[in-house]
């Protein structure tokens, strides 16, 4: 069997406001209705999980301006994840929520806390996604000039990331015994200081509140660069990936599983999953038609100009100044981003031009699932046996009709074949992790 998970791609955010099947997205975006119908499929078709993208800027590098952005949402709104998640967690048992979180820019102290209060709230089903954030528009909204160099960022991200675990782990295993009789809440002799000082954080700690459910809560990754990978393959409970085709998949997942081991770590104990975007129609023909229909609407200026911002983003370079009509710029050397993103797309622009690059480039799937419900359900299982990997990261957009087209339709497929849990056994998100 594999694992499934859901991306939020926008986060806490619109969503379908101006494309189809909105439903009332642009009267009440920020209310939890959209998400908590959504978390409820998502676990009646017994998903391990849903995540919630994030940033902590509004973007300007595309032509020098928030124009584009703002006109295409692109990154904006990002309200809070954390409080949406803390919503969603009453409205299912068994789902798991992991919002992003920047290591880069939130205090350790406050991360744990609020990852640890999340667990509580939904009985043993939080985690955290950890990015360190790419962009110099979140650095200055904290203080600094410019962002960290991005090797340097993941250096700090391992070390919040060691404090934080400390900080979880500050209360020893039965420290809570809530003795009544003796009116004795918790033995302080099991709860400890860390006085942890390191090159970039400090804190003295213990944490103010005892561990949930999970004691560590479950940390998601996703930083695709050798530096990514590292902390990945350290500190990560599941991995989110997109590596283009069979063999990069492979590669990948091996890549992962060979760093595990420096630090004694089995491949079981993280999860690698690859991202989707399946295209499900009532036959072959009807999802090929609706795949067609997407890749021509792809060709529209606004589409265009919507992707060049948002690659302008995703490589802190204004894609406003390159030539449509030329080959992508070799920017080798010159990404303090997202370097694996662009990596991706620098690897596929290999004979085309840039506005090709553009109109055919998918951000988001490892390989394409187009199909009735039967047909992608099977070739999932085709790729598991044949990559080994241990399942997928549903990010398609969120809107009901999508939602439901996996949930209920593809779900009970790929439990018909047994690839997927036909029910919820365990009592955690990490528990469910490692089920299988
Ligand atoms: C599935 C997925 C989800 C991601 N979510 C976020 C996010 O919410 N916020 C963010 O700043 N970056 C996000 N990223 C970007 C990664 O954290 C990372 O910056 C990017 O993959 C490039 O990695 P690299 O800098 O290690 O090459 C995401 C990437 C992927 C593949």
């Amino acid at each position: 069997m594999f694992h499934l998970g859901w991306f939020v791609g926008n986060g806490y955010s619109v969503q379908s406001w101006n494309r189809d099947w909105a439903g009332t997205d642009n009267e009440d975006w920020y209310s939890p209705a959209l998400y908590s119908d959504a978390a409820r499929a998502l676990e009646r078709a017994a998903f391990d999980f849903m995540v919630f993208q994030d940033g902590l800027m509004v973007p300007d590098i595309f032509g020098g301006s928030m124009e584009a952005d703002l006109k295409f949402a692109q990154e904006i709104p990002r309200s809070d994840p954390t409080a949406m998640v803390a919503i969603l967690s009453q409205v299912t048992k068994n789902l798991g929520y992991i919002p992003t979180i920047s290591t880069s820019f939130y205090p350790p102290f406050m991360a744990a806390r609020m990852l640890t209060t999340l667990d509580q709230l939904s009985s043993g089903h939080a985690g955290g996604n950890l990015v360190t954030s790419a962009s110099d528009r979140a650095a200055q909204n904290f203080g600094f000039d410019n962002h960290h160099a991005h090797d340097l960022r993941y250096e700090m991200a391992e070390e919040w990331a060691d404090l934080v675990t400390q900080l979880w782990d500050s209360w020893e295993p039965g420290s809570v015994i809530m003795d009544t009789e003796k009116h004795v809440f918790a033995d302080y002799t099991k709860v400890h200081p860390i006085e942890f000082e390191g090159r970039f954080y400090s804190s003295r700690g213990p944490l103010n509140t005892p561990p949930g459910p999970q004691g560590r809560p479950v940390i998601s990754q996703a930083g695709g660069s050798p530096a990514g990978r590292e902390f990945g393959a350290r500190f990560a409970d599941v991995i989110f990936c997109v590596p283009n085709g069979l063999d990069s998949m492979r590669a990948y997942r091996e890549d992962i599983h060979r760093r595990m081991e420096k630090y004694g770590r089995e491949p079981g104990e993280c999860k690698i999953l690859f991202m989707v975007d399946p295209v499900i129609g009532e036959t072959d023909q009807v999802a090929r038609d609706i795949a067609s229909a997407r890749a021509e609407a792809k060709r529209s200026d606004a589409y265009v100009e919507e992707h060049l911002s948002v690659m302008s983003y995703f490589s802190g370079i204004d894609f406003a100044a390159f030539d449509l009509d030329q080959p992508m710029p070799d920017l080798d050397g010159k990404v303090n981003a997202q370097q694996s993103t662009m990596a991706r797309y620098q690897k596929d622009a290999a004979g085309k031009t840039l506005r090709e690059l553009v109109i055919e480039h998918n951000m988001v799937a490892t390989i394409d699932l187009v199909g009735s419900p039967a047909t992608v359900a099977a070739k999932m299982g085709e790729v598991m046996e044949e990559v080994g990997g241990d399942g997928f990261l549903l990010s398609g957009p969120l809107n009901r009709k999508n939602i439901a087209e996996i949930t209920d339709g593809l779900v009970p497929e790929l439990k018909r074949l047994g690839l997927t849990r036909p029910r919820y056994t365990k009592p955690t998100l990490r528990e469910n992790l490692r089920e299988f």
